[in-house]
């Protein structure tokens, strides 16, 4: 089925940081695992309600790359880019682009928001398992590679049994800038992912940051509520302070703006955390 999440807190929490990441680190290659389409005609629902549209009220945020974007690309005609069309419109020509998914829909539309942009000639699109990809010996990474990984559960095997973890380690280890993007649905998810990841450094003797935001209400089984992902985090590693510094500044002003939110009249406050491994 094809990707209808756009505009959600989960899009919130990776684009918001994505754009001023990427703007600072200024990468000559991109790549993403998990690319899906460019764009999306989205609709107001209680989901994007809770979502971009909640967030478009931050004044804090006014001056945001991510805002800057969204409206110039349609966010008032309820528009919303996605991460390869975010990626293209800040890094422009000055960057090549590896896009991968299993979807051939979702590459088709990011061939075509490449055109849009006159950037054909810089953009790769790669269909398949993109486990299997980047984890070729062939796929070679280096420090001036910017990889963003993106699936929901990054312990996901696949037919070989191999993960989107494999990715993250094989992306720190060369050096690579990497931003990995993770949801859970409970605090057993999130504990899970956080030990790996502490793990993951301590093998690697690599700096990671987390940076994550989840619903208050989360208890270590369920969480009674679902506004697109009860929680989710952004893991990084090679990139400079300042990326840091904007990430801890953004989660500081997400999770005071969703301070008293609500979601579908539930109380749907968010609690943050950052920590270093
Ligand atoms: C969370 S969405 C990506 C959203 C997008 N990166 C954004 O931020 O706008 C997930 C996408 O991952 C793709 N996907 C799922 N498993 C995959 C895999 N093993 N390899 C490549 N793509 C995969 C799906 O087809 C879907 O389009």
């Amino acid at each position: 089925m094809p990707y209808n999440h756009a505009g959600e807190i989960g899009d919130v929490w990776k684009h918001l940081p994505l754009c001023d990441i990427l703007t600072i680190e200024k990468p000559i290659r991109y790549h993403e695992s998990n690319s899906a389409y460019s764009g999306y005609t989205i609709t107001s629902n209680p989901k994007t309600d809770y979502g971009i549209f909640h967030l478009l009220e931050e004044k804090a945020l006014k001056d945001s790359r991510y805002f800057e974007i969204l409206k110039r690309n349609g966010i008032d005609n309820k528009y919303y880019t996605g991460s390869p069309g975010l990626a293209m419109d800040i890094l422009s020509d000055k960057s090549n682009y590896y896009f991968h998914d299993i979807e051939f829909d979702a590459l088709s539309d990011v061939i075509l928001g490449a055109k849009k942009r006159g950037l054909e000639a810089c953009v790769k699109t790669f269909c398949g398992d993109s486990v299997q990809a980047f984890l070729n010996k062939e796929y070679i990474l280096d420090k001036n590679d910017f990889v963003f990984l993106d699936p929901y559960t990054p312990f996901d095997n696949n037919v070989e049994g191999f993960k989107f973890f494999d990715i993250f380690e094989k992306s720190i280890s060369v050096g690579a800038m990497t931003l990995l993007w993770y949801g859970y649905d409970e605090l057993e998810g999130k504990n899970r992912i956080s030990n790996y990841i502490k793990k993951t450094a301590t093998k690697l003797n690599a700096e990671i940051w987390c940076f994550d935001v989840w619903l208050k209400c989360m208890t270590d089984i369920d969480c009674r509520i679902n506004p697109g992902v009860p929680g989710c985090g952004l893991a990084c590693a090679n990139l400079s302070k300042e990326s840091i510094n904007k990430l801890g500044k953004y989660l500081n002003i997400v999770g005071e703006h969703y301070s008293n939110a609500t979601y579908c009249t539930n109380e749907a406050s968010l609690l943050t955390e950052s920590i270093k491994y």
